[in-house]
């Protein structure tokens, strides 16, 4: 692992580096004022809210709240961890980063054999226009698979020709390449002749493996017919363990405008054909499952990850290594879902057959964690009654102590649970955990059971907590004491799935809220009222519209109400239940526990002109907007020096960028 980088090296980089450099050559500015405006790179949009202050050497953005130093853009920008962006700003600005004490890391070991797999990789592009017997492959690519010659070179694609030694002779010409060629797999070594190679990759489609910084560190090759095996990978090397990488995520990271969602699929084909249709964010594990490592690397990313699988039985058992994998690594701010395809199809065959926008659609209406969680514990119940309901708890709680004991979404599957099965929250959330953990990892193959490379190499860029967590399918019961099954006399709906958030079944009352959930208040905001209304009534979700410049605004409880009407009016047939199980951040998940258990719900479920409230409500909060709340807005959402009385005259500034983008 490399050494820290010392704070003082830090600053002095930040004085040297000029933002406005940084940013003007990664987006188009404009200059107004004493500052840059430009689109936004972090959130879509069609006006200018991003503002640079060369000044204060800091960005801003009014429309999604991003902002920061040279840093904190380029780690944003170009999706980089901390080192690396340093090491970006560091190269730009001609000075070499110290580190302390630091051994070299495994890149600048292997310095040599990057060099070789890229050369490599360069030679099989070569390959597709200058080989003779290139015309099979581009063939293949574009007649057989349907590829652009644009996409093959965004992936980078190649053509190992037929031979033995096509490679070796290129560019294993010396015996130093040659060893090195041989510590990336990329030759082996001929049994009767020590000393003697032959290339590993004939006579296949190329597919270069890149890590997150684009460095090709291993290759896939597939057949072009029926022979065995279909796609032929390179093994672990020193630089290449293929369980920590995923395919596609340095072209997802470089071709996707803003990625804030990335779509784990299962093939190499799937990624680079989504790609072509528009759908940039896709990775593939390489043979194998998706583990909590993977889920680690994307969560550092992006705050959606959806893993897709087929709709067949290897599918789902899949998808729930990829549930068991997701919980110990869940967060807050982080939202998994799944995405089941119809039986028989992949990726590939379905975006081609019906289009990037039904694509989409798929991928939005992809499965949450607790419903997939639920779902499974439900389908290993094999009892229709009390006893069923029990061990459908057991289940269920089995798999949700995964999570982190700090997180609030367990706290609100605890909930969940509890109104499912009628067992209160106390004894769910005391229950001792009893599953087995396995200590050594072995590697999963994926759906298609393609798995026979030996796990090797090295691990030293993970410290020992960070190893693999894999978990046992089979959960031992756990300790659910037996008075804690009294509860069902209280919660005669419990073991009816969705029944429970119903118009009738809202919750009873305070007792069996989990600790976090602060009490409701005695009489609740305006803008409460409204969204509790909207909560016991969601069709009127559809009957009325809230007008844009109160859904970007920044008050915590208007936004939760805009959060609700915006899922009841795209999803007019879903009730409060749905959007609980649907809803991952748990600010929002809170508050509406909070107000449908607040003594006023009991009296809004009754009344008939809740339409009206709502409605009212949004009209006069509509006559309050005016500049002084913008002022507000700007100081209450924008950087700590925002606030600063020496900015007064920045404040003026954006404030008059503001200005014109209302008028
Ligand atoms: P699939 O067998 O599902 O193939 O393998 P695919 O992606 O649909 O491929 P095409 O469309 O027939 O070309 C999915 C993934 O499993 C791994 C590869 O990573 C592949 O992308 N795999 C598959 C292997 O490693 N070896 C194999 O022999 C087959
Ligand atoms: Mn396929």
């Amino acid at each position: 692992m490399a050494g820290r980088i010392p704070d003082q090296f830090i600053d002095e980089l930040l004085a040297r580096t000029d933002i406005t450099d940084v940013v003007a050559s990664r987006i188009s500015l404009k200059k107004t004022g004493q500052n840059y405006s430009a689109l936004c790179p972090f959130h879509n949009e069609k006006s200018p809210s991003f503002s640079l202050n060369p000044n204060k050497q800091f960005y801003y953005c009014f429309g999604c709240g991003a902002g920061g130093n040279a840093i904190s853009f380029v780690m944003e920008h170009d999706h980089l961890d901390f080192v690396d962006a340093i090491e970006t700003l560091a190269k730009d600005a001609g000075m070499e980063v110290p580190k302390e004490q630091g051994a070299p890391d495994r890149y600048e070991q292997n310095a040599e054999l990057l060099k070789r797999l890229s050369e490599s990789a360069q030679f099989y592009q070569q390959q597709l226009t200058q080989s003779p017997h290139k015309i099979k492959a581009t063939d293949y690519l574009s007649k057989d698979r349907g590829l652009s010659g644009q996409i093959a070179k965004v992936f980078g694609l190649g053509f190992a020709p037929p031979g033995w030694d096509n490679l070796l002779k290129k560019v294993g010409t010396r015996a130093e390449s040659q060893e090195q060629l041989l510590r990336g797999g990329m030759l082996i070594e001929k049994k009767d002749q020590p000393g003697h190679y032959y290339d590993r990759f004939r006579d296949r489609i190329i597919f270069p493996i890149r890590d997150s910084r684009g460095r090709v560190i291993a290759f896939g090759g597939r057949a072009f017919g029926d022979e065995k095996p279909k796609y032929l990978n390179s093994p672990e090397t020193p630089v290449f363990q293929k369980s920590q990488e995923l395919y596609g995520l340095f072209e997802a990271k470089q071709n996707t405008k803003v990625l804030d969602q990335i779509l784990v699929v299962e093939g190499y084909m799937d990624v680079i054909v989504l790609a072509q249709h528009g759908i940039t964010n896709a990775v593939a594990t390489l043979g194998t499952s998706v583990n909590s490592q993977h889920i680690r690397k994307l969560f550092k990313l992006v705050s959606k990850v959806v893993l897709c699988f087929d709709g067949d039985k290897a599918g789902r058992a899949a998808a729930i290594r990829g549930l068991e994998a997701a919980l110990p690594v869940m967060q807050d701010e982080k939202q998994i879902r799944f995405l089941f395809l119809p039986d028989g199809e992949d990726p590939d065959s379905l975006v081609r057959s019906e289009g990037e926008d039904a694509f989409n659609h798929r991928l939005e209406d992809a499965h949450s964690l607790s419903h997939v969680l639920f779902d499974h514990a439900r389908s290993q119940v094999t009892l229709g009654d009390e006893e069923g309901e029990a061990q459908f708890a057991r289940n269920a709680m089995a798999m949700i102590q995964q999570m982190p004991k700090e997180l609030t979404f367990r706290s609100v599957l605890i909930r969940q649970l509890s109104e499912q099965s009628g067992i209160d929250s106390d004894t769910l959330g005391n229950t001792s955990i009893k599953t087995v953990r396995q200590s050594n990892y072995e590697p999963q193959a994926n759906a298609h059971g393609q798995d026979s490379t030996p796990q090797g190499g090295y691990d030293d860029h993970l410290p020992p907590s960070m190893g693999y967590e894999e978990y046992d399918d089979s959960y031992q019961p756990l300790d659910i004491p037996q008075d804690a099954y009294s509860g069902q006399q209280q919660a005669p709906n419990s073991g009816k799935k969705g029944s429970k958030f119903g118009n009738k079944g809202r919750f009873k009352n305070n007792q069996d809220s989990p600790a976090n959930f602060p009490p409701a208040p005695s009489s609740l905001s305006r803008i409460k009222q409204a969204s509790l209304c909207l909560l016991l009534h969601p069709h009127i979700a559809t009957q009325v519209d809230v007008p844009d410049p109160l859904i970007n605004r920044s008050e915590e409880d208007l936004q939760i109400f805009c959060k609700i009407w915006r899922f009841f009016h795209k999803y007019p047939k879903k009730n409060v239940g749905h959007l609980l199980t649907e809803l991952q951040d748990s600010m929002t998940l809170a508050a509406i526990f909070s107000l449908l258990n607040h003594q006023d719900a009991a009296t809004k479920q009754k009344i008939s002109n809740a339409q009206q409230e709502v409605a009212d409500m949004i009209s006069a909060l509509e006559k309050n907007l005016g500049l002084n709340t913008s002022i507000e807005r700007l100081k209450n959402k924008g950087n700590e020096s925002i606030k600063d009385n020496s900015s007064k005259q920045e404040l003026r500034d954006l404030m008059d960028i503001l200005r014109r983008k209302k008028s």
